[in-house]
This record gives structure tokens, sequence and C-alpha cells, in this order.
């Protein structure tokens, strides 16, 4: 059934920041699906104050205050902190019904919005709106929130493995095997093509190793909808945005055009693939200059068996099907096709990479640990270092910490900013976020 849309207010979405309640409104319905879902573009700033009878139905979003967020966290103690992105710190929590009654016990990771930061309330609302609505098995689901004041936090399930990202690149740990990779690589299109295909689909915008979270046995799942948009509607082919993403994975007709359709995500899923494939990540400054973006070194190579097999990640070590990886890698060039009708779908996506994981044609070898120059860790280190100040993490006198801003992730929580209209100027290179702890 479709619901007449209405406009309606955040504070009806967030009915009662501050109060101790699960989201359950008076005049709700009990299943979402029975609701249409509400979009960003339903709620106008103009409206923001405005009291609107219209809570999210179903959604069981737990409204926490921000008491029993410091109380859950030790205070955002640092023996609690997990990592860091252009949202603002993370911290490992655990509730149970002692917080709040009928809460189920569960380990949770607290996201707290820097109010120096970059990011502010619009964020932390298009978070909100979009994963309070949207449950699948390869989604992070959000338990709760808080809105306090100018306080906003996020409550997530708590994923044991971090992130992609630092399980593939962090420097001191073992490789991801091969048919881990391609688990991963599948549960993610697995995510992405639920939103493309969802009865209002939505275009993530963000895909990138960081945003892929980790379940104890590597069941990948999205994360970080901070930059989603509901696709085009109607006649439309595309949605126009200010470009906003992250540098090395944004497909390159929307930094040109700011035209973004679903094979944008579809182009940042081949940088992933290949990530996945080559052990490189999407920008790297250390590298020869040919050498730094992936998906422009890398796609050229792709076709060829021998060049292929000579840029697989090296801690691999050769243990992976050659069969599978021939059949990956045909995909990424698919999916990195600079026309973006050439694309496949998400659910192409998802049918091909299906079998891969349970080719069996692995040679066994020994497992050796490849220790990383120490060069190379350092100058990673200062690059890190230099990017994260670049990138503003502690950004208070930035430009652009304004509600008009138009920005561009660069490799990881490197939110680029910018007043320019020139989508392609709105490309900024940043940094990773410290260790995951486990
Ligand atoms: N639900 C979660 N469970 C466990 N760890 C998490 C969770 N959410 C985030 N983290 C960890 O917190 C760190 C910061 O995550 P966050 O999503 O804020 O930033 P990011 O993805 O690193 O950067 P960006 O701002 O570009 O998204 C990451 O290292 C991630 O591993
Ligand atoms: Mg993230």
């Amino acid at each position: 059934m479709t619901l007449k849309k209405k406009k309606m207010s955040w504070r009806s979405f967030v009915p009662s920041c501050g109060k101790n309640e699960t989201l359950k409104g008076k005049k709700v319905v009990d299943k979402q699906t029975s609701f249409q879902r509400i979009s960003l573009s339903d709620l106008s700033t103009s409206t923001l104050s405005e009291d609107l009878s219209i809570s999210l139905a179903g959604s069981n979003l737990h409204v926490f205050t921000l008491a029993e967020l410091k109380l859950i966290t030790q205070n955002f103690s640092s023996s609690n902190f997990l990592g860091e992105g252009g949202f603002g710190p993370v911290h490992k929590g655990f509730i149970d019904d002692k917080l709040r009654p009928g809460l189920k016990a569960q380990p949770v990771a607290v996201k707290l919005l820097d109010l120096d930061g970059l990011q502010g309330h619009r964020e932390w609302l298009t978070e909100v709106i979009f994963l309070g609505q949207l449950r699948h098995p390869h989604l992070v689901k959000l338990i709760g929130y808080c809105c306090e004041d100018e306080h906003r936090l996020l409550v997530y399930e708590y994923m044991p493995r971090g992130s992609l990202e630092n399980q593939l690149f962090r420097r001191y740990s073992v490789s991801l095997p091969w048919k881990m990779r391609m688990k991963i690589a599948l549960g993610a299109a697995k995510g992405l093509a639920f939103l493309h295909e969802a009865e209002k689909p939505v275009i993530y915008r963000d895909f990138k190793a960081s945003n892929i979270l980790l379940d104890s046995d590597y069941t990948a799942k999205l994360s970080d909808f901070g930059l989603a948009k509901d696709g085009p509607e109607g006649d439309d082919t595309h949605v126009s945005t200010r470009v906003m993403g992250t540098h090395g994975y944004a497909a390159p007709e929307y930094i040109m055009t700011g035209h973004l359709t679903a094979a944008s995500d579809v182009y940042s899923f081949g940088v992933l693939l290949l990530e996945l494939l080559t052990g490189r990540k999407s920008v790297d400054k250390n590298r020869p200059h040919r050498e730094q973006n992936l998906a422009d070194w890398a796609r050229p190579l792709l076709k060829d068996p021998r060049k292929l097999s000579r840029t697989m990640d090296p801690r691999l070590e050769g243990q992976y099907s050659e069969l599978g990886a021939h059949k990956a890698a045909a995909l990424a060039y698919q999916c990195l096709s600079h026309r973006p009708k050439l694309r496949p779908t998400m659910s192409t996506v998802v049918k091909t990479l299906e079998p891969l994981e349970d080719l069996d044609d692995i040679p066994i070898g020994p497992f050796v640990y490849t220790v990383p120059t120490e060069s190379v860790s350092h100058k990673e280190g200062e690059a890190e270092k230099e990017s994260k100040k670049k990138n503003g993490h502690h950004h208070q006198n930035h430009p652009l910490h304004n509600s008009h801003r138009h920005w561009m992730k660069s490799p990881k929580s490197r939110n680029v900013y910018s007043e320019s209209t020139a989508p392609h100027q709105n490309l900024r290179h940043g940094l990773n976020s410290p260790l995951h702890h486990i």
C-alpha cells in the first residue's frame, strides 16, 4: 500500500530527542512494509521545528540519552575507542535490560558527532532516516540514536572484525584468504543490490572498504548512509547532486557531471573488487605516479591473464583460484567501464560472484607472513599524519564548516568539502583512520 506523502519534520521522525523510549508513535502502523519509506526530501529545513504527527513506524529505534551512552562507553574512554572517521569517534559499549528494560544484551558501537568536524546534523539525520528504515542482513543494524541539545550520536550493532579496510590493509595482520575475500565481495554486493532494487531505490554513494564492516564470520555489512540518496524517480535517468563521495572510488562521469545513478555505485564496487584482488588501496600516494589511482592503473591489465597474475595481491602467496580471479577480474573490468550503461547491475554482479566462493582450484602452500618494509610503513605513517592534518579531523577553522557544503571524501574519512561549483574540484586526498581495536 502506498501512502500519500506528507511533509514532516525531523522532530516527527525523531519525536523525543532526549527521552528514553523506542520510536513507536501513537499513530504509527506496525509493519514498516505497509508504510512508504520516508526520504530526506520529505523533510525540509523549514519544517524542522514543526511538530508533525507521523513518526517512523515499526523501526524499533531506541532513543538514548547522552548520559546512558556515556555510561555504556565509560565516558567515551580511550580503552573503548574503536576508530574515527569524518563523522567523529566511535566507541564500543554494551547495552542490556539494566540500561533500559527490554533491551537485548549486546555489544554496540557508539558514533559521536565531532562538533568541531565537517559533518553535522544533516549527515546524522540521513543516517537515521535511511538505516532506521532499511533492514537487511548485509546492512549494519542501527539500534538507536541520541539527539540532545547539539549532541548527535548513533548506536549500531557491534561488528567484531571492524572495517574491511583495516582487515585488508592493516600492516601487521594475517592476509585475508581468497575465499574470505570472495565472501566479503558477495556480501557487500548483496547489500548494494538490495538498495538498488528496493521499492524506492537508494544510491549508496560512499561504497568503499572502510564502510564495509565485518561480523565475526566475515559477513560483510554496509555502514555509513550519510551520503545516501534516493534514486531517480519516474522518467528521470539520474539524480543531479553536488559531487560527494570518496576519491578513488567515485565514478568518472559522476565527478564530471554530478549526475548520480545506481551505475555510480557499481563503479565503486569495481574499485573495491580491485582492492580485494590486488591488495592495493584505491588511491595510494606512496606508489609511482601512474600506479597511484588503482582503477586507472589496473583496468587495462585485467583482461590479460599473465598481467593479471602479476597484479594479484602478493600477500595471497598465489593461494587463490585462478578461474575465480579471472572471473572476478572480468567483472571488475565491466564495473569500471567508463560508459555507465555498459556496467552490470548489482544483481548481475551478485549472480556472477555467487559461484566464485566455492571454486576449489586453490593451490595449497605454506603460509608465509610477509612483513612490509620499514620505509613503506614509515612513509605510510607520515602520509597518514599529513593527510589527517589536511583532512581536518580537528578542523575547527575549516572554511566550509557550514550547511552549504560540497564535499568529496578521499579514500577514507577524508571528507572533502568545497564551495566550488566545478564538480571535479571537489576532490581531496585523505588518510586512514586509526586501527580498529578488537
Ligand atoms: N558498528 C561498528 N562496529 C565496530 N566497529 C565500528 C562500527 N562502526 C564503525 N566502526 C569502526 O570505527 C571506525 C570509524 O568508522 P567511521 O564509519 O566513523 O569512519 P570511516 O568509515 O573510517 O570513515 P568515513 O568517515 O569516511 O566513513 C572504523 O575503523 C570502523 O572500523
Ligand atoms: Mg565509515
